[in-house]
């Protein structure tokens, strides 16, 4: 189900094309969008994330669908690393990354075009890793989360952040309103991309969520995996480890 739902409905091409094509479009206005859109609660979401994985006192970590690298930066700031690799799709959403480490002078960050459905790393090489509301865009989900797998050190963490709904029905109505009503007007105003915020709610909607999603993380052989409602369960924080 979730590889079907696609940014642009093209005929002949497949979703990671799309969503590459996609985040490529919007990657001047995605941290604005981000931060607008999520009231800056997005910050606060990495952060809890983060302190997750800094209990394992990793060195080597990758960020996967790093984007703009936002998870990486937060993660270099607040943990004691030797490397992070900061790895996404898009060309643009990286260079932005790239020309934020200029300014933070954060060297610790490697930039890498890559796929995490293919990962050009060798098993057992990272001691966290973590991925900020990127696994709902993989094409094929399973294939995305056994390459984390097998990259990741046995008995390392995995912290996943994905957009949710909350369960009340009441702020369920009123979170759908803006969703699917605000957000994506905002969205296609300032980003000039007419699919983009459409396909936000959309995707989140055919992503698995909660303990569906724990069941498909211990069926990829991860462990201990939970999950953890956060802003009344407008996002979700899913723990696990190899
Ligand atoms: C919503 S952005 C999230 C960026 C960032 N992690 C954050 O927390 O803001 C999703 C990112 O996932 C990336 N992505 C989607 N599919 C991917 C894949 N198969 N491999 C690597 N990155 C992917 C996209 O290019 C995009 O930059």
């Amino acid at each position: 189900m979730n590889e079907h739902v696609k940014p642009y409905h093209k005929d002949g091409e497949g979703k990671k094309e799309e969503v590459e094509q996609m985040f490529d479009n919007i990657a001047h206005r995605y941290d604005f969008l981000n931060h607008l859109l999520s009231a800056g609660i997005d910050r606060l979401w990495r952060k809890k994330a983060i302190k997750h994985i800094g209990r394992y006192s990793p060195k080597c970590v990758m960020d996967m669908a790093t984007g703009t690298g936002d998870f990486a930066f937060d993660a270099a700031n607040m943990l004691e690393l030797d490397k992070i690799v900061a790895l996404d799709l898009s060309e643009e959403m990286l260079a932005i990354g790239r020309k934020k480490m200029k300014k933070n002078r954060h060297n610790i960050i490697e930039f890498v075009k890559g796929d995490s459905e293919n990962l050009n790393y060798e098993s057992n090489s990272f001691d966290a890793m973590t991925a900020g509301f990127g696994v709902r865009n993989f094409e094929n989900l399973e294939k995305g989360l056994r390459e984390m797998y097998r990259v990741l050190k046995p008995g390392a963490p995995l912290v996943i952040l994905e957009v949710s709904q909350p369960n009340n029905k009441f702020l369920k109505a009123i979170f759908s309103v803006y969703f699917k009503g605000i957000l994506p007007l905002v969205g296609r105003l300032f980003s000039k991309d007419h699919r983009a915020y459409t396909y936000l709610p959309e995707s989140v909607e055919a992503f698995p969520k909660g303990e569906d999603f724990v069941k498909i993380l211990k069926k990829m052989g991860y462990s201990n995996a939970k999950h953890q409602a956060l802003t009344l369960g407008i996002c979700a924080m899913y723990i696990c480890e190899k």
